[in-house]
């Protein structure tokens, strides 16, 4: 590419992203496809074999324990799915950790030293968690390609946007996250002209240009076709240990490609905790999830 061809797509990333930051009716309570994810990861201490670290976490609306003395820990670079009926809290669960949600009560903490209850949201995002929703949120008007050069843009205030310009390592880095999102082909593609699966693998590549330590996935491969599902599970298995990952699912054949430990959770703590054989026998598990 150009660089006038890099400087106009520059502009019109700007431009859009000026468009969007108005927007607050989504899914993701206001926040577009880059404010408020990662921007200057620090270190994390997980000498203590933690990243993600939950004890007796509770949360009520109106009088409904939605989380109720949740404990869980993640172990750096582990891939832990969560399953569970609806309602269970996985949701809500992912909501306290990035902040959005406040708990009542209990702990929360990334690695050993960072309470993440004193933090905000976007600050939280800064800190190394990145958040995928369940629908697809990328800028359906820019290419794939200013998707992710715009997913590094964010931590530029507006002024050294306007002349931001990838260095190498940067532009090494984004061709890297092109093939791990199996989107090499598509770099010049609008965003909203690929299928609801390369729109969400955009999507994790826009958070991965950020370098997220942990990342949280919300039914990642709802409504994807069986072929998107099985290549989503492949970048997961390419993710995993580079970055620890928290995966909430229903789609069972999915869970078993991925998962080393699976999480069951129900009425807002935990049911089960194994492998997914350990847990699909039990008994308890079977009755409110997985039925007879
Ligand atoms: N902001 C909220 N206000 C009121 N109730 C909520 C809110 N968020 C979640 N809930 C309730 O908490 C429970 C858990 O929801 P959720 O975390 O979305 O479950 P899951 O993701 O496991 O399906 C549900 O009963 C849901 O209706
Ligand atoms: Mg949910």
């Amino acid at each position: 590419m150009t660089p006038d061809l890099l400087e106009q797509g520059a502009r019109r990333a700007e431009h859009m992203a000026a468009l969007h930051a108005g927007k607050s009716n989504t899914e993701s309570g206001g926040r577009n496809a880059s404010a408020g994810r990662i921007i200057t990861p620090g270190e994390v201490d997980t000498t203590h074999g933690r990243i993600l670290y939950l004890e007796d976490v509770s949360v009520s609306f109106d009088g409904f324990k939605a989380i109720n003395k949740l404990s869980l820990d993640i172990a750096p670079g582990e891939l832990r799915c969560i399953i569970g009926p609806n309602g269970a809290g996985k949701t809500t669960m992912m909501d306290i950790i990035t902040g959005k949600t406040r708990p009542d009560e209990g702990t929360v903490f990334f690695g050993s030293t960072i309470d993440l209850l004193r933090y905000k949201e976007a600050e939280i995002a800064q800190l190394g968690i990145g958040r995928k929703f369940q629908k697809p949120t990328v800028f359906e008007q820019l290419t794939v390609f200013e998707n992710l050069e715009l997913a590094l843009k964010t931590n530029k205030g507006v002024k050294s946007s306007m002349f931001f310009r990838l260095d190498s390592a940067q532009s090494d880095k984004l061709a890297d996250i092109l093939v791990t999102i199996h989107l090499a082909d598509s770099v010049s593609r609008m965003a909203g002209n690929l299928s609801h699966g390369q729109k969400q693998w955009l999507e994790i590549g826009m958070l991965l240009m950020q370098d997220p330590k942990l990342l949280l996935l919300d039914e990642p491969v709802a409504g994807m076709t069986d072929e998107e599902t099985a290549r989503t599970a492949e970048l997961f298995l390419t993710l995993k240990g580079k970055h620890s990952l928290l995966v909430v699912e229903h789609d069972m054949s999915f869970i078993r490609t991925i998962s080393e430990i699976v999480t069951v959770l129900c009425d807002g703590s935990v049911l089960a905790q194994g492998t997914l054989d350990q847990v699909q026998a039990d008994e308890r598990v079977i009755e409110v999830y997985l039925g007879r």
